[in-house]
């Protein structure tokens, strides 16, 4: 199995997304890293444990790592996931095992000590940029580095041209495509705005597996009533699983290599740009990813994440 490092900010759909790294045979996950992003990292490690201890896997190990962006000031994005960061489901708290200190320390020091470590991040990179600054040489092992964040075509949801990742840290996304060793992919808005989990893919889920499915409805709730409040739509978008799902299949998602940047002050704020016929010549750091597979992804999800009960 490949050894695997989540980076997130839990937050609805980044628990989606360890439920399926954790359902995977291809992953051992080693250990998460916490950073603040929809919420802030006290509660992203409360909720990450909350997700493990479902799963019975209290023994991977949750570190605690920013909890600020770089420069600018923290925006969580609990109008979104709630303020518990998990659709206002009021789950208690995992009490026989506390979160660590020292995110970045222990995402260099197990890419020091290991070369075939997978790292995929779920929220904004300040953890990600930090670890970069003290260590650029631990990254030079990481066998892949998978990233949800930005777009290319697709509009943002944070401001006309952001998505809320690279937004809520910009400098720390500017920091991780200009000095990561090794090509990032980017799974953004154009692929993940394509997965919506609609409310059959929801019953489906409940019918096969009660417990389970009800469980992603109940933390799913409030985003459902989100999108229907924001955009009259029935359904919600789910981003982070996708990431998850590409480092297990890359056959789900094709696009391009370029060299991408991101925005860091003005009114495009967080946008990202790929250099997609090369004018500034600068050499390619990333594949973006621009399409998917959606219904292959559905069944990668669902036939993992939900287990039909015996009659
Ligand atoms: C990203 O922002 C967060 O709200 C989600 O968890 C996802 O990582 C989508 O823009
Ligand atoms: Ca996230």
């Amino acid at each position: 199995a490949k050894k695997v490092i989540i980076d997130c900010d839990p937050g609805i759909d980044d628990s989606l997304a360890l439920m399926l790294a954790l359902a995977s045979p291809e992953f051992d996950v080693i250990g998460i890293t916490i950073v603040c992003g929809n919420v802030p990292t006290g509660l992203g490690a409360e909720n990450a444990l909350k997700i493990l201890q479902r799963a019975q896997r209290l023994d991977i190990p949750v570190y605690m790592g920013a909890t600020q962006p770089l420069k600018r000031d923290y925006v969580s994005a609990q109008d979104t996931h709630g303020m518990d960061g998990l659709g206002e489901s009021a789950l208690a708290n995992v009490t026989e095992v506390r979160p660590h200190m020292g995110a970045v320390s222990f995402l260099n020091h197990t890419l020091q000590a290991n070369h075939d470590v997978t790292v995929i991040a779920l929220g904004p990179l300040t953890n990600i940029a930090l670890a970069l600054q003290q260590d650029l040489t631990a990254w030079q092992h990481v066998a892949e580095f998978v990233s949800m964040g930005g777009s290319f075509h697709s509009p943002g949801n944070c401001s006309p041209v952001a998505e809320y990742n690279y937004w809520c840290d910009p400098d720390a996304a500017q920091q991780v495509y200009a000095t990561m060793p090794v090509s990032i992919k980017m799974i953004g808005l154009d692929v993940t705005r394509k997965i919506v989990l609609t409310p059959s893919l929801l019953a489906y889920a409940q019918r096969v597996d009660p417990k389970v499915g009800g469980f992603i409805a109940q933390i799913t709730q409030f985003y459902f009533d989100f999108h229907w409040q924001q955009e009259k739509v029935i359904g919600c978008v789910i981003n982070d699983p996708l990431a998850v799902a590409y480092a297990i299949d890359p056959s789900l998602c094709c696009g391009f290599s370029s060299y991408t940047t991101v925005v860091t002050d003005g009114i495009a704020l967080g946008q990202t740009i790929s250099d997609t016929a090369n004018f500034w010549q600068r050499p390619t750091n990333s594949l973006v990813l621009t399409e998917v597979a959606a219904f292959r992804f559905w069944q990668l999800f669902l036939n993992r994440v939900i287990s039909a009960q015996e009659p």
